[in-house]
């Protein structure tokens, strides 16, 4: 299971500056706007306990406390890139759609494909979480759920040209890869963001809702490093174990599936190795 369950948190009021963006929602449901925010996590919960509907979003312009998978922070700059959280609400835990948040991950990279036709055939999902640009990071998807409600939450660097030291070698954004593919790409960032979070809704949408039974060639078609050699450290954050093996697809429950000396093992938790060192120093 792919789903983070945080702690009970302090119900915060729902912000009265939230505005209502014009955007297309396939699920028949708002997107709300806020200019900032601590993180479209929280505010989605808030939107959740008052009632919102299925399918509700919440997007900002800046995060103060933007969180990433397994309690990490998830830096980015204001103004330049798109964070939003959908709110999903299904009818028991039992119905949430299996691999949910790698299912998210092929509509994600699908929608950038929409938005930058340059980058037609090069945007990966890394599992279980990343999307990929070359190798290096341009968005994540976090999902945390209470019981039924599932909350989506998506960082895509969008705009950005330039990263802190220390993500440099790692993050990369569409409009860098778009430039260096020697196209100028879309460069209005209010619209531009708006699109991008159209296609996704769109992408979301059907993934979610149709029942295709194909996600999984069609995730493993985007895979990366599929039928590479990898480094893998499986479990919990910090684990010294590592595994060293071809990374061969996903099961249909959305585990990894490493071989390693011609036997095919199966990971639930862990991180896949790309630099050299493990990510979680990030
Ligand atoms: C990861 O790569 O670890 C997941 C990053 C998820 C970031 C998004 S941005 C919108 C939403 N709000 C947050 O605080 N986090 C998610």
């Amino acid at each position: 299971m792919d789903l983070e369950i945080p702690a009970a948190r302090t119900i915060l009021k729902a912000s009265e500056t939230m505005k209502e963006k014009s955007i297309i929602n396939p699920f028949g449901a708002p997107v709300y706007y806020q200019e900032a925010v601590s993180s479209t996590m929280e505010e989605s919960r808030l939107l959740a306990a008052r009632g919102e509907a299925h399918g509700t979003v919440i997007v900002a312009d800046f995060q103060e406390q933007g969180r990433g998978r397994a309690g990490r922070p998830w830096l980015a700059a204001r103004g330049q890139n798109l964070f939003f959280t959908i709110l999903l609400r299904f009818a028991c835990f039992k119905a949430i759609p299996r691999a949910i948040t790698l299912r998210t991950g092929l509509a994600v990279s699908l929608a950038i494909e929409d938005f930058a036709p340059p980058l037609r055939g090069q945007v990966k999902v890394k599992w279980p979480n990343d999307i990929m640009l070359f190798s290096k990071k341009t968005a994540g998807i976090l999902t945390e759920s209470d019981s039924s409600l599932v909350y989506i939450g998506i960082g895509i660097n969008v705009f950005q040209r330039e990263f802190p030291a220390q993500l440099k070698a790692k993050a990369t954004s569409i409009l860098i890869e778009t430039e260096r593919a020697g196209q100028s790409g879309n460069t209005d960032r209010e619209r531009g963001r708006d699109i991008l979070l159209g296609h996704i809704l769109a992408r979301l949408y059907t993934e979610l809702t149709a029942d295709r039974a194909d996600w999984r060639s069609r995730l493993e078609e985007r895979l990366f490093k599929k039928d590479e050699r990898v480094r893998f450290t499986p479990g919990l954050a910090d684990s010294p174990l590592k595994v060293e093996g071809a990374l061969r697809g996903i099961d249909p429950d959305g585990g990894l599936i490493i071989e390693t000396e011609g036997d095919k093992r199966l990971f639930t938790t862990g991180e896949l190795d790309v630099y050299g060192e493990s990510e979680r120093k990030l």
